[in-house]
């Protein structure tokens, strides 16, 4: 069955963000001149989805309005002539059919899918955590996808981190490789304190089949205290199988300022409007310092 839906869980608290995050949601955050939001939901336009459906809370309006129509900008822009970035505007509000659900509590990642579940019915989905912002060739979420057709199986996205960072990801124990770069998974567990089975991380990017609901609804607490989705993919592994996914592309953690600036400097250097700029600003500081 055709993926047609990508479920962006953005009720989360963005407190490793603070302040930039006290009066904005996380997911507003700029990379160079658009918020990383629009990113992730370009990617999976692009990978071929339909629907996007944000989980989301309170404070988070300005999600909802940054894809919406803006009447009163688009006037002005037209009357001044500014032609191109009005076009830009209205793709924008016209990219993506949005259906948004809230999330009362945030419960955690688990609970936050969970909340999905009369959108999703009874087919597979992309899960996308917007705060992971990836640069590849290919979009990863149609890299995932393409995992899904070949094996019918939830698809989850793995990057190799230092074992010093295992304790920050979910980690997965490695099983049988079907194909380049696809393994099956024989096991997983959440910021493991001890004893990483591996260190290769779950990254936020899922294809996941839609027996996770049933897992998720019979899921207890797990990690921090929140309902983890890790925990739930574990026990459809243990019934149906599921795979993760060597991703070939650079991935960004724009939830904490570090990865946020590594993400700026790259994507500033991709661009062609940007790198010249990038490289002589980059040249000029590091002699200074
Ligand atoms: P994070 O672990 O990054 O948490 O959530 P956070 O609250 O966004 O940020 P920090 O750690 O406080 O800085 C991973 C993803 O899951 C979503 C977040 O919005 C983010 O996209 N999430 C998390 C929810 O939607 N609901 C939750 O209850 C928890």
């Amino acid at each position: 069955m055709k993926v047609r839906t990508a479920v962006f869980p953005v009720a989360g608290l963005g407190t490793r963000l603070l302040p930039a995050t006290k009066a904005m949601p996380k997911e507003m955050i700029t990379l160079i001149d658009r918020p990383l939001i629009q990113y992730a939901v370009q990617e999976v336009i692009d990978a071929g989805v339909e629907r996007v459906v944000f989980i989301s809370a309170r404070s988070k309006r300005a999600l909802e309005d940054h894809f919406d129509r803006t009447p009163e900008l688009e006037y002005q822009l037209e009357e001044s002539g500014k032609d191109e970035v009005l076009e830009d505007m209205r793709r924008l509000s016209f990219m993506c059919d949005i259906t948004y659900v809230r999330q009362k509590e945030p419960l955690g990642l688990g609970h936050a899918v969970l909340c999905a579940k009369d959108v999703i019915g009874k087919e597979p989905f992309a899960v996308i955590l917007p705060d992971d912002i990836i640069m590849s060739k290919k979009p990863v979420t149609q890299q995932l996808i393409e995992n899904y057709n070949k094996t019918g199986r939830s698809v989850v996205s793995l990057m190799e981190v230092p074992a010093e960072d295992t304790s920050k990801y979910g980690i997965v124990e490695l099983g049988e490789q079907a194909d380049k770069g696809l393994f099956r998974l024989d096991g997983m567990v959440e910021k493991p304190k001890s004893n990483p089975p591996s260190n290769m991380a779950i990254i936020g990017r899922y294809i996941l089949t839609p027996e996770i609901m049933e897992s998720l609804e019979k899921t207890q607490a797990g990690s921090g205290g929140e309902i983890q989705l890790t925990d739930a993919i574990l026990e459809v592994a243990k019934k149906d199988g599921v795979y993760g996914y060597l991703f070939e592309g650079q991935r960004f953690d724009c939830g904490n300022m570090y990865g946020l600036f590594e993400a700026v400097v790259h994507f500033a250097l991709e661009r062609d409007d940007m790198r010249d700029f990038a490289v002589e600003v980059l040249k000029n500081a590091s002699s200074k310092y």
